[in-house]
């Protein structure tokens, strides 16, 4: 019986591993639009995918990455300034695709710009530290897929959203695991919608990686300054060692792999040009033996391990 388990699970595999190895022809004559390359994953994909010889499209948010970004490529690669969370913004750099892609359509779209602060316990946190989040991550997000959607629909294309583990596991206040969990949502809805259309939607659910989101400076810079707009009655609540070990617990997400940014850019990359994309790529092995996992389990356990992992507050019962 276990055996033929093995057998069975085994075959599985190959015909997956088979299935998914298949590549798409024709790669030179098809443009990727990409969000968020000034740095990071957004960044390297751009680089990776103009070594393939995609036509790649970079939306950037600063006129210096994408100067940067264009001294590092070849001259096939295009950049535009981008900001996601306006509206004048996208509907022109949606022009600037246009005119560079004319009939043919646009094979992919990549909505990768994102940002994570403020991030600290929800208490200590305004309305607008939630709304600045949601700006980019999820209404940024839409806002550019309805908008270059038409032109994705033409090359029955692809588009591919960066979510997280976050956006299957809420593990810390403020605005970026309810922003993920939106974008897991659009995502899913748009899938089925558009499968009727030819248009695949992917999603790259990435553990932790270093980049400038995740910095100790940026991280901890905004704990502090959402520690110094709490009020007096939540400070004297958490206490100063709170904070301190608020900062410190960070290091806990610190993985030996972190600096592989590869390993979430060939998920998308995969998610581009294979024949048979994923719906749902994880990315790093935290969010596959961890992360996701704990997704699954009833959440009194989770609340239970999460209990014993956080700093606790001064003023806890
Ligand atoms: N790093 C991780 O551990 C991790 C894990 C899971 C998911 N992710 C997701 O991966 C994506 C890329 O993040 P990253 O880790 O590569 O961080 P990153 O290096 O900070 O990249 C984020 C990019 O988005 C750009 N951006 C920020 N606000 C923008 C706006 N309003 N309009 C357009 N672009 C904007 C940034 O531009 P500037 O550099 O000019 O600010 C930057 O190029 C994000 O969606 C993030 O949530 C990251």
């Amino acid at each position: 019986m276990w055996l033929h388990l093995a057998v069975l699970v085994g075959l599985f595999y190959l015909l997956r591993w088979y299935r998914e190895r298949q590549v798409l022809s024709h790669l030179r004559d098809k443009f990727v639009f990409i969000t968020g390359c000034d740095s990071g994953f957004g960044n390297l994909l751009a680089r990776q995918l103009d070594l393939r010889g995609l036509r790649v499209l970079a939306a950037c948010l600063t006129e210096q990455g994408a100067e940067q970004l264009r001294n590092q490529t070849s001259g096939r690669l295009q950049t535009v300034i981008l900001d996601v969370t306006k509206t004048e913004s996208i509907a022109a750099a949606t022009e600037w695709v246009k005119e560079r892609v004319g009939d043919r359509g646009l094979w992919g779209l990549v909505n990768n710009a994102g940002i994570c602060t403020p991030m600290a316990p929800n208490q200590w946190l305004t309305k607008q530290d939630f709304v600045k989040i949601l700006e980019v991550n999820l209404l940024g997000m839409i806002d550019v897929t309805l908008s270059l959607l038409p032109l994705v629909r033409k090359a029955r294309g692809r588009v591919v959203n960066v979510s997280s583990v976050m956006g299957r596991l809420a593990l810390f206040g403020g605005g970026y695991s309810i922003s993920k969990y939106g974008v897991e949502a659009f995502s899913d809805s748009l899938r089925r919608e558009l499968c009727y259309f030819g248009v695949k939607v992917a999603m790259i659910e990435p553990g932790y990686f270093l980049t400038n989101m995740t910095q100790d400076e940026v991280f901890n810079g905004s704990v502090q300054a959402s520690w110094d707009h709490a009020s007096p009655e939540i400070q004297e609540l958490y206490g100063d060692n709170f904070l301190a070990d608020l900062m410190k617990g960070k290091d806990f997400l610190k993985v030996p792999w972190a600096g592989n940014l590869s390993l979430v850019t060939d998920c998308m990359e995969h998610a581009l040009t294979a024949c048979h994309p994923r719906s749902r790529y994880s990315a790093g092995w935290d969010a596959k033996l961890l992360y996701l996992p704990m997704s699954y389990l009833p959440s009194f356990l989770v609340d239970l391990m999460m209990y014993w992992c956080s700093p606790l507050p001064a003023k806890a019962l």
